[in-house]
C-alpha cells in the first residue's frame, strides 16, 4: 500500500469498524510498529479510495509470521468482489514471498473461502484473544506444523 492510501486507510477504518477499533486485541501488533507495506493494497474506484488490506509483522517461534488485517470495504462498495479481490491478491504477495504462515483475528465463517482455519487446530494462540476468532493459513510446512503463541513484534524485540 503506496503512502498516500495508507494516510486515506484510518478513515475507511472508522467507518467500517467503529472509532474505538484501536482497543481491540489485535491492535497490540499495530501499536509502535509499521504496517508491512509490500503485502498491503488498496481498492480504488472512480470517487477515490473504497477499501484496502493491510498485514503487521507477528512472532511464531521457527517460522515467519505475517497478522493479516486489517481488511476492510465502504459500505456502498459492498458484496462486489472487492474484498476478495484485496485478499487473495495480498495473499499471493505474501506467499511469493516466503512467509510460512498468516494468522488473523476474525471470524471464522469469512475467512474459511480464502484457507484459513481455527489456529486451536494446531495449538496457534494469541494471549487474551478469544480462541475461536483466531484464524490461521500455513503457505508451507513449517507454517502448518507451527504451534504456540503468537507474539507481537514489539514483545520479541523487548
Ligand atoms: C467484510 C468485508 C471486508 C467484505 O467486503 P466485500 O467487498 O463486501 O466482500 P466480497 O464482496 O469480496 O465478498 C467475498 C465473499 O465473502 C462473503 N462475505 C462477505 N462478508 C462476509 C461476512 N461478514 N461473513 C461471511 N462471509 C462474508 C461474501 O458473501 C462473498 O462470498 P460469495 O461470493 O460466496 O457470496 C466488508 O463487509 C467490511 O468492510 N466489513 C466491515 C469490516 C470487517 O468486518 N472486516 C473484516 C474483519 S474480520
Amino acid at each position: 500500500m503506496d503512502a498516500e492510501s495508507a494516510s486515506r486507510f484510518p478513515a475507511i477504518l472508522d467507518i467500517c469498524f467503529g472509532p474505538d477499533r484501536t482497543s481491540k486485541i489485535a491492535y497490540r501488533f499495530r501499536d509502535g510498529v509499521p504496517p508491512c507495506d509490500r503485502f498491503g493494497l488498496a481498492a480504488h474506484a472512480e470517487e477515490g479510495m473504497i477499501g484496502g488490506i493491510q498485514y503487521w509483522p507477528c512472532r511464531v517461534a521457527g517460522v515467519t509470521a505475517r497478522l493479516l488485517g486489517p481488511v476492510a470495504v465502504l459500505p456502498a462498495w459492498r458484496g462486489r468482489g472487492a474484498a476478495r479481490a484485496l485478499v487473495n491478491q495480498s495473499m499471493d504477495l505474501v506467499a511469493e514471498a516466503g512467509v510460512d504462515l498468516v494468522v488473523l483475528v476474525g471470524d471464522a465463517a469469512l475467512y474459511r473461502q480464502y484457507g484459513f482455519y481455527p489456529a486451536s487446530a494446531q495449538s496457534l494462540f494469541i494471549a487474551d484473544e478469544n480462541p475461536e476468532r483466531v484464524q490461521i493459513r500455513p503457505l508451507t510446512p513449517a507454517g502448518a506444523a507451527a504451534t504456540g503463541e503468537v507474539c507481537t513484534a514489539q514483545k520479541v524485540l523487548a
